[in-house]
């Protein structure tokens, strides 16, 4: 089992949209044998056309449930990449599936350098001590100066950063990239399919001057020179701390750069981490299976409403046809077609190891953060909720159709489309969501999925933020004071809804012991 358990590498590539993500995981897959030709995987980027037809989204969201978690062998190891969606409107689905895994790789496009999404999800990996690399894509095209780049990347992303590998210039002059790691000079010929070839070089002797002229190699053996001086030694832990990022550089359109990424990640990716609970902590290799839902999909197909929870096994071994349990229920449940998830073909799994992700079949039996045991009254933590930054009014637009519109908003926010208050003052209730394109989702899913309709009104807010303190008197009076702006979350918690970052501030300031959180795990 350990030795199962250690050969697992179970990670995400994040990235702003457009970054180069999707060409990515393609070219991972080539090399995991999973796809045997480029552009077999489509992009599940929803296009940004703001008028896009909603039934195309959905359409687009669904091809992305068989791809969500894509695996392949390579070498000695069993790879599990984590989909995440590319529309920044479903962005809290990525927060969530960051907590499923034990490392990331960032993925940035040479020219643009860091943007605003990989900022924001990088505060994420940040708050877990997620091990992170880096992948300065789009090498082919005229790109920032990597020095440049490097200085921005610790910026902007607050981690230290450690060159693995040094572009020779970029766009038309781009000759390729030397391999520090490796001491290997990969020279740059532009393919889709065809994985260059490495030349061992000393970068001392002439004959890298006779692959790369001498103007050039004599360029580089000064910034290899500046690096070694300016970065210290790369240090695996380190990097598994989550303190330095190793940079790499290369073209994933032209595959290019990315053997040597994969490579040093299997290398020196964390194998599956222990695992908090809220009663202790789980390590990987106890002999039990504990396992935690991250994720919910939705069906499109009308005819088959069934939902997949995606559940991260964090110990021991999952196997088909056994009886588990669902702790929050505290019921026991068999699970007859576990499937596990290929390129793009899902298959029934018979067992399942700590790391790895299975799909379990869920007609609304599932919530996500629910823990499965072997028996242990166990709680996972580690799902929260962040400040949504879009808030309306959810009203009942068929009163003959209370009843399923209530359930609709229960089961939906089960599976984490979005976050519901109820306002203590006037009882109405409020969805927050990160983006606009969620408040379509629920509009049509409420109508198509339960006969219910809704309608948005709008209500004008900043931020929701869950309070607590430790004199009870003071939260009394900051409860009285701001009563019209009092609501309570899905699990009774407190939580302020504050109108303007103005009302925020100035109530931080009046309120001196009460601790304002922007997401619901403190
Ligand atoms: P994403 O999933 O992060 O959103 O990015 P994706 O891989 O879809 O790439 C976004 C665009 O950038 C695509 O172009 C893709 O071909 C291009 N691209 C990705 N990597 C590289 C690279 O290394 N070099 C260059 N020059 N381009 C790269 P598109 O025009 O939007 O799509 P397509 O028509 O090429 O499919």
């Amino acid at each position: 089992m350990n030795q199962e358990i250690a050969r697992r590498r179970t990670f995400a590539i994040i990235a702003h949209p457009d970054a180069g993500k999707t060409s990515l995981t393609e070219k991972l897959l080539l090399f995991g044998g999973q796809i045997q030709v480029a552009g077999a995987v489509k992009s599940n980027k929803i296009k940004k056309t703001a008028t896009s037809d909603w039934m195309d989204i959905e359409k687009q969201r669904g091809i992305s449930v068989t791809t969500s978690v894509m695996e392949f062998d390579y070498h000695d190891y069993k790879v599990n990449i984590l989909d995440t969606p590319g529309h920044q409107d479903f962005a809290e689905d990525t927060y969530r599936t960051l907590t499923a895994v034990d490392s990331v790789i960032i993925v940035v496009d040479g020219a643009k350098g860091v943007e605003t999404q990989t900022r924001k999800l990088m505060e994420v990996c940040r708050m877990r001590n997620t091990p992170v690399i880096i992948f300065v894509n789009k090498m082919d095209r005229e790109a920032k100066d990597p020095f440049d780049l490097l200085d921005e990347l610790e910026e902007e992303l607050v981690i230290s950063v450690r060159p693995l590998t040094w572009p020779i210039e970029s766009g038309q002059r781009f000759k390729g990239v030397y391999n520090i790691y490796e001491n290997k000079l990969n020279l740059f010929q532009p393919s889709k399919q065809v994985v260059t070839e490495k030349v061992e070089v000393d970068i001392h002797t002439e004959e890298l001057d006779r692959h790369i002229g001498k103007p050039l190699a004599d360029k580089l053996r000064g910034e290899l020179e500046l690096i070694e001086g300016v970065y210290p030694e790369f240090n695996v832990e380190d990097y598994l701390k989550g303190d330095t990022a190793p940079v790499f550089f290369g073209s994933a359109l032209n595959n290019f750069g990315v053997q040597e990424l994969l490579d040093c990640f299997v290398e020196i990716a964390p194998s599956p981490r222990p695992v908090t609970a809220v009663e202790r902590t789980v390590q990987p290799d106890e002999t039990k299976f504990t396992g935690f839902v991250f994720k919910i999909t939705a069906n499109i197909d009308p005819n088959h409403r069934s939902c997949v929870a995606f559940c991260k096994v964090c110990s021991g071994k999952f196997a088909r046809n056994t009886p588990y349990l669902h702790v929050r229920h505290n019921k026991t449940l068999r699970f007859s077609s576990p499937t596990q998830f290929m390129a793009q073909r899902k298959t029934t799994v018979d067992e399942a190891w700590a790391g790895d992700i299975i799909g379990l079949p869920d007609n609304g039996t599932f919530k996500i953060g629910d823990t499965l045991t072997e028996g242990e009254q166990l709680h996972f933590k580690g799902l929260p909720s962040f400040s949504p930054e879009m808030f309306k009014y959810i009203e009942n637009a068929d009163p003959m159709k209370t009843k399923q519109l209530n359930k609709g908003i229960d089961q939906l926010m089960d599976e984490g489309v979005a976050q519901l208050f109820v306002n203590q003052f006037n009882g109405r209730k409020i969805i927050g969501t990160v983006g606009q394109l969620q408040f379509e989702v629920i509009q049509y899913r409420l109508e198509n999925e339960y006969n219910a309709k809704c309608r948005w009104e709008p209500v004008s807010l900043y931020k929701a933020c869950w309070i607590e303190s430790d004199d009870p008197a003071e939260l009394e009076a900051f409860k009285k004071r701001k009563y019209q702006y009092m609501a309570k979350d899905r699990e009774g918690r407190d939580v302020f809804l504050a109108d303007s970052g103005y009302v925020l501030q100035m109530a931080q300031m009046d309120f001196k012991h009460i601790k304002f959180h922007f997401t619901s795990e403190f």
